[in-house]
């Protein structure tokens, strides 16, 4: 089959690998119909490399059609259509059955000191071949599936492998008053879906920080009062004006380690890129590697007694955070990576013809599965307006190359 495959630093490839087959009687083999670039991936063709191996298919947002199912797989059967979630679950541990599905006890990627395994996440996350393929394997098939309806297209539901729950997680987190406001830092997909999602749920005042026009666009033409950050000196001092000088009631950082507006830490991550994979793997899991600086606007922005949801990615053990003043603010901080089945029962609902969220036109790319090395660069460099691409696997490439 053709698969996605990292093979360095900025160098993803489509290759042909082995097709994937039922290994254990809880596997199920999926048809993958649609499968998206993730935010996440970008930590991997960059920062994260040291944890990948020249041959691992990356992806972790797929969703298509039942081929095959093991033995023990009863609850979805060839045919069906499902969306898959980005952590591979079991739905029987004490974790799972207490919704913290991203710290499912079967999968932990114990050796690593990690919660459940990730589809195409590195062996941080128990190098598991992910979706970003024409075939993936789904372990603890069983549970690890959200059944859809055949029908609307597949922007409906393809989703709540990731962006759904892990905006839905992030506003959960957060809190925020109906009649306060809510600070979300970048409006990627995350940051974006989070603020839509926040306006859903009737919260008063949304404001989100960018520094891409198209981002800043998509959010402003939804409600979102936006801050430039090429524009604004200090994000809490802005954020202060609209507050009454209070600051916001919640904050959710939607940006992750990679954030802009560190240039010394920047420059560590590109040292630390480029040492040998056992330094590197050294370094990060002892001392801090991340950009703070959307951390740092949170902290600061927040009002005193307020929250901080992070779903942005950090990676870094011995960050410096601003331990003084986030507990002199009284500031609760909750983070996480999404617990995907959690949050699938109050998302399903808002999937219908009216679209409240606006899923079925929240990609702003769809191309071939063959174009996928094209698409992470533009990706990364937030070139040709690209918020959220959707890869479509057997789909014949549009140009050479
Ligand atoms: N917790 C989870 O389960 C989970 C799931 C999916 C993604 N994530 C993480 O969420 C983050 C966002 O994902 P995405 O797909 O939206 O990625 P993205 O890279 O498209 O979005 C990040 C946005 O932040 C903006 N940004 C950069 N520096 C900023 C700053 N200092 N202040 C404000 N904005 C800034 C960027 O311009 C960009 O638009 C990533 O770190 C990703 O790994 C977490
Ligand atoms: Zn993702
Ligand atoms: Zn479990």
């Amino acid at each position: 089959m053709r698969a996605v495959v990292w093979h360095g630093k900025r160098d993803v490839r489509v290759e042909n690998v082995f097709d994937p087959v039922i290994q254990e009687p809880g596997d199920a083999i999926i048809r993958v119909t649609s499968t998206n670039i993730c935010g996440s991936d970008l930590h991997l063709y960059e920062v994260l490399g040291a944890f990948m191996k020249p041959g691992d298919v990356l992806g972790h947002e797929p969703m298509g059609i039942v081929e095959e199912v093991g033995a023990d797989v009863t609850a979805i059967s060839p045919g069906d259509r499902v969306v898959i979630p980005f952590q591979v679950c079991c739905g029987m541990c004490w974790m799972c059955e207490h919704g913290l599905q991203s710290q499912c006890e079967t999968t932990q990627v114990r050796e690593q000191g990690s919660g459940a395994a990730l589809f195409g996440y590195s062996e941080l996350y128990g190098s598991v071949p992910g979706g970003q393929a024409e075939f993936l394997r789904v372990p603890h098939a069983q549970y690890t599936h959200v059944k859809v309806p055949h029908g609307p297209a597949d922007d409906r539901f393809v989703y709540l492998s990731d962006v759904l729950p892990t905006a839905w997680q992030a506003v959960a987190y957060a809190d925020p008053e109906p009649e306060g406001t809510l600070l979300v830092l970048g409006l990627g997909p995350i940051g974006d879906m989070a603020c839509r999602i926040a306006l859903h749920r009737g919260v008063r005042q949304v404001v989100g920080v960018d520094r891409i026009d198209a981002r800043l666009e998509r959010a402003r033409a939804r409600g979102v009062t936006t801050l430039d950050l090429r524009e604004v000196d200090d994000v809490g001092d802005a954020v202060r004006d609209l507050t009454g000088g209070r600051g916001a009631d919640a904050v959710i950082d939607a940006v992750g380690m990679e954030a802009h507006g560190s240039p010394v830490v920047e420059v560590s991550q590109k040292v630390v890129a480029a040492l040998p994979d056992r330094f590197a793997k050294k370094l990060m899991t002892t001392v801090g590697i991340d950009r703070l600086a959307a951390v740092q606007s949170a902290v600061d922005a927040v009002r005193r007694g307020g929250t901080i949801s992070l779903s942005g990615v950090y990676g870094g053990m011995a960050d410096p955070m601003p331990m003084m003043t986030l507990f002199d603010k009284q500031v609760q901080l909750r983070m996480g990576q999404a617990n995907v089945k959690r949050w699938v029962p109050d998302i399903l609902p808002l999937l219908t013809d009216d679209d409240p969220l606006g899923v079925d036109g929240f990609a702003t790319h769809r191309l071939p599965l063959e174009e996928a090395p094209g698409a992470y660069a533009d990706f990364q460099a937030k070139k040709n307006g690209m918020v959220k691409v959707v890869l479509e696997p057997g789909a014949p490439a549009t140009q050479a190359g």
